[in-house]
């Protein structure tokens, strides 16, 4: 296993066997019973998902459609806001790292936006949120694990805002949701969005949208995008299709891992995202490095993915000799996103990663920070987070 090539970023994900030997089947038609077998095992598995991500197993959502289309992340975001909103209406978008802000910038292609911006990594000021939403407001858009930053954004109090100014509620769920916990109902979630390459641990290149119960996704048939219109897309679903042509392979992958992640119960997948997480950030911790986001009583660090500081001596222009000594051990990690590059790292513990693997993660950052001449101590980082693996 040690050989093995070891793709820690935050997306893809590795996928397992199953489901990449599923993509490898001969073709079906998109129009065949076949294909209709595949949307059905895939949308069950993801109604599974998306509504029971709890960690005591309770139902988190009461009824709901899951729709699968082809597109990744952005596509999903791009659908639910446009399907939401006519030119005149107004969105408020909350952005605190680079998939928030990706929702302002898909959101002023459709409607006026008011964005509540703070820095990427720092925590969201929920009071700075309800002064910018009022009764005018059509939608919110927030992003619950902000994957640039390795931040859990403060959703139910966002979604409490939105509900009481009767507005709708749209939430980037991309590395939470198959990982974390994801209350739709609890948090007034109206539409949640996730894609096949993040916590699903599926081929990358197909999004799932959650739609609630009473949600009417789309304005009046005319706003609505032509290939993401989901009332469209709704229709087709209850025949098991898409309105056009299905990748079908991707979603052959997709069904088997959320099948698999049924198998293992969304409670104890949470359960080991939490206790993953927390082993890597603490073993980080022992190294000497700092975790990146900034915390406040609303937030909390990811249980998804980990972004740490880089220490001098592999900042900025001294980072790419870091990041080329742990590709050279066999794993891929990424480092910061736009301005943060130079800054951070970033490592993922989404999908089916074992702690073995983990642990193998957490050796390999250390060697490669010996490599390039900063010194930390490896073996008690890896000592750290094997105690609290075993906690
Ligand atoms: C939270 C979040 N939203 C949206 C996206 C966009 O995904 P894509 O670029 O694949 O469309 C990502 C990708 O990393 C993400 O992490």
């Amino acid at each position: 296993m040690d050989d093995e090539f070891l793709l820690l970023n935050p997306g893809p994900v590795p996928m397992s066997p199953d489901a990449r030997e599923a993509m490898s089947e001969p073709m079906v038609s998109h129009r065949s019973a076949a294909f209709e077998a595949v949307y059905e095992r895939a949308q069950d598995g993801l109604e599974y998902v998306f509504e029971q991500s709890s960690l005591d197993g309770e139902r988190t959502a009461s009824g709901g459609e899951a729709l699968i289309l082809n597109g990744t992340a952005t596509m999903g975001m791009e659908a639910a806001v446009a399907n939401l909103v006519d030119a005149d209406d107004e969105l408020v978008a909350v952005v605190n790292g680079k998939f928030g802000r990706r929702f302002k910038r898909i959101a002023e292609r459709h409607c006026t936006v008011t964005a509540v911006e703070f820095e990427w990594g720092a925590p969201i000021d929920v009071d700075a949120v309800a002064d910018a939403v009022d009764d005018e407001t059509a939608v919110v858009t927030v992003v619950h694990n902000e994957t640039s930053t390795g931040l859990l954004n403060p959703v139910a109090e966002i979604g409490e805002i939105a509900a009481d100014h009767d507005a709708r509620f749209v939430v980037d769920g991309v590395t939470s949701i198959g990982g974390d916990a994801f209350r739709i109902d609890d948090w007034e979630v109206d539409i949640a969005i996730t894609d096949g390459q993040k916590a699903l641990a599926a081929p990358p290149g197909v999004a799932a949208l959650y739609v609630a119960d009473g949600v009417d996704a789309h304005v009046d048939g005319e706003a609505a995008p032509f290939y993401e219109d989901l009332d469209w897309h709704s229709r087709k679903a209850s025949q098991h299709q898409t309105p056009f042509t299905s990748a079908v392979p991707l979603f052959r992958g997709l069904a088997v891992a959320v099948e698999e992640i049924e198998a293992e119960g969304m409670p104890d997948r949470i359960a080991r995202h939490r206790r993953q997480s927390t082993a890597f950030r603490e073993a980080m911790w022992a190294m000497g490095l700092e975790s990146f986001p900034e915390l406040n009583d609303a937030t909390a660090y990811s249980n998804t993915l980990t972004a740490i500081e880089l220490p001098e001596g592999a900042r900025d222009d001294d980072s790419e000799a870091f990041f080329d000594a742990v590709a050279d051990r066999g794993v891929s990690i990424s480092g910061g996103q736009a301005h943060l590059g130079g800054e951070i790292f970033r490592v993922s513990n989404m999908g089916n990663i074992t702690d073995e693997q983990l642990l193998r993660g957490i050796r390999t950052i250390g060697e490669a920070f010996d490599a390039v001449g900063v010194d930390v101590a490896v073996p008690d980082a890896v000592e750290t987070a094997r105690e609290a693996l075993d906690r």
